[in-house]
């Protein structure tokens, strides 16, 4: 079982469009795969979810679906943040906040701090986030603290960046899915997801139900994760380990 899984849930237009329904049809069905998900995850002891909701581009998008969608993200911690209590969950948003409107900021909040010690399923939802901005989100904290003398850049290695990310107390992203047939990253957890393993799924996100999400679980399950190793050290990592020792 993957500990992290981190999911672009798309498809949610070209659903609504099937069905000569608003684009927007499309991401209210999307919070019930949404709920799905959330639910399959805690049953399978995924520790940690992370859902992209919106990028730091989708603000290219057509203002009434813009408005749309943070009305839905608003209605959603609303309706559901209760029950997320209550099954244990800790929600936490990543991306840049500071730009949603404020009523949303302070729901998030809210639920955040409600929800803060629950020792459940970790869900992140990454909204107004994109990969490129943690990562120069990260470059400029540590400038930052090297200008206020308290960092010294000759100690700035991979461990030292990636605490600047967004999630540096969370372990990386072990499974990336996608839905909806395309298969890229669209600046999701780019950092974090170096050694993720990639899994693009067809099925459009309002269809992306439990067997879906099972799917993609079991075909992880077959991968084999190598970090650099070779095939060999990992099935016998004893047996190849003592003959390296000599
Ligand atoms: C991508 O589909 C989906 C989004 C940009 C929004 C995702 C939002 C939800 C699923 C709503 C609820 C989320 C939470 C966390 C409560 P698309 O519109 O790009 O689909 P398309 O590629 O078919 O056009």
């Amino acid at each position: 079982m993957p500990r992290h899984v981190a999911i672009i849930m798309d498809g949610n237009g070209r659903w609504a469009k099937q069905r000569n329904l608003p684009r927007t049809a499309g991401h209210r069905e999307g919070v019930k795969s949404v709920r799905a998900v959330v639910e399959e995850s805690a049953r399978r002891g995924v520790e940690i979810l992370t859902l992209f909701a919106f990028s730091s581009e989708n603000w290219r998008r057509p203002r009434t679906e813009v408005n749309i969608l943070m009305e839905l993200f608003i209605s959603a911690l609303r309706n559901e943040v209760r029950r997320l209590h209550e099954n244990k969950v800790r929600l936490r948003v990543i991306g840049e906040r500071a730009a949603f409107p404020e009523r949303l900021q302070h729901r998030i909040a809210e639920a955040e701090a409600l929800t803060a010690d629950n020792t459940g399923l970790h869900l992140q939802v990454a909204a107004n986030y994109g990969g490129r901005w943690d990562i120069t989100q990260a470059a400029r904290r540590l400038i930052a603290e090297v200008q206020a003398g308290l960092l010294d850049p000759e100690s700035i290695d991979e461990r030292v960046f990636a605490s600047h990310l967004s999630f540096p107390d969370l372990p990386e992203p072990d499974l990336f899915i996608r839905t909806g047939g395309e298969q890229r990253l669209s600046n999701f957890v780019l950092w974090q997801s170096a050694y993720a393993e990639l899994y693009f799924s067809e099925v459009l996100w309002p269809d992306f139900d439990e067997a879906a999400y099972g799917q993609a679980l079991e075909d992880y399950a077959r991968r084999q994760r190598r970090f650099g190793r070779t095939g060999d050290q990992i099935e016998a990592p004893t047996l190849v380990g003592a003959r390296a020792r000599g």
